[in-house]
């Protein structure tokens, strides 16, 4: 199975458009500690030909040209593209179905709750529906997206898409709207869950023996926003477990057999990104390795 990180920041990217924060200045100065990152997405393909991509971020068109894998290869229109997947419906992984217009046919898979909102608002229409299909998937339910290559959505904790927060919203429910994805190739699996806001013994089984795990690195801890001075939210506001602490990522899964550990959606507040930081230096003494663009793994 082969994996690209085509973009390992979660929204807003690193630096992001209006942030002056230390992480920010240190990428806007071009300062080699801090490697510039389009927001998340990845792609995973089972034989490098055909290729799912999974979330659809504001970045597509600047990740495709960066990495060859996505590149037009044959006849007049093509791309190595043939199924998208989302999981979840926040805009950093969505807004690039807006650049996958154009007429190129291509499957598009999420569970009725993502599928449903996205879907809903007519914008999207650009993808014309006699091109792009659309195929609602539901939970624990295996599908073939592309050939030889199994998927499994399941749900993790986590919340309704920012934009569609409103009074009722669950932090931390375990619903269709945020969902991990377990893909299975040649015999390896993988699994990637760049949202998630608790490790729960559930998802501590599931992802038991898999060949890596790509998972949510938004924050390193809770109040990094705070610290930061960027804002007021913690990590688990915005549905985002942290790395640190007893009940952080790191810590969780410290006893869980896992080939990789790869971090993924960091956000741009988090000190981790900085190279050569005490912070950096934690979580790889851990088994972590902080994703960065373009980092590709063959399982
Ligand atoms: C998140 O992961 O929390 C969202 O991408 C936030 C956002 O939409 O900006
Ligand atoms: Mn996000
Ligand atoms: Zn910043």
């Amino acid at each position: 199975m082969h994996v690209v990180i085509l973009g390992s920041a979660a929204g807003g990217g690193v630096p992001q458009w209006n942030c002056r924060c230390s992480i920010c200045s240190l990428a806007w100065a071009g300062d080699a500690r801090v490697k510039p990152r389009t927001q998340s997405s990845i792609a995973v393909s089972p034989d490098g030909e055909r290729w799912l991509l999974l979330n659809a971020s504001p970045d597509i068109r600047q990740q495709i040209q960066a990495n060859p894998q996505m590149h037009p290869r044959e006849g007049l229109r093509h791309s190595p593209i043939h199924a998208v997947l989302l999981t979840n419906g926040d805009v950093d992984h969505v807004a690039g179905l807006l650049t996958l217009r154009e007429g190129q046919p291509f499957t598009l898979y999420a569970t009725p709750g993502i599928l449903g909102s996205v879907t809903d608002n007519r914008v999207f229409d650009v993808m014309a529906a006699d091109v792009v299909k659309r195929q609602t998937i539901a939970l624990n339910e295996t599908f073939e997206p592309v050939p030889g290559l199994q998927v499994t959505l399941f749900s993790v904790p986590g919340k309704v898409p920012l934009w569609l927060e409103d009074s009722s919203m669950q932090i931390g429910a375990e619903t269709e709207t945020t969902v991990g994805t377990m893909i299975e190739a040649g015999g390896k699996r993988l699994a990637y869950i760049p949202g998630c806001a608790r490790v729960t013994d559930d998802l501590k089984a599931r992802v038991s023996g898999v060949d890596a795990l790509l998972f949510d690195g938004t924050v390193l801890e809770d109040d990094d926003m705070i610290r930061a001075g960027v804002g007021t939210k913690t990590g688990w506001r915005m549905g985002h477990i942290q790395m640190n602490g007893e009940t952080g990522s790191v810590a969780s899964f410290a006893d869980v057999e896992i080939g990789r550990r790869v971090f993924v959606h960091i956000n741009n507040t988090n000190p981790v990104l900085v190279e050569g930081s005490p912070e950096r230096a934690g979580v790889e003494q851990r088994g972590w390795t902080v994703a960065h663009d373009g980092l590709t793994l063959d399982l």
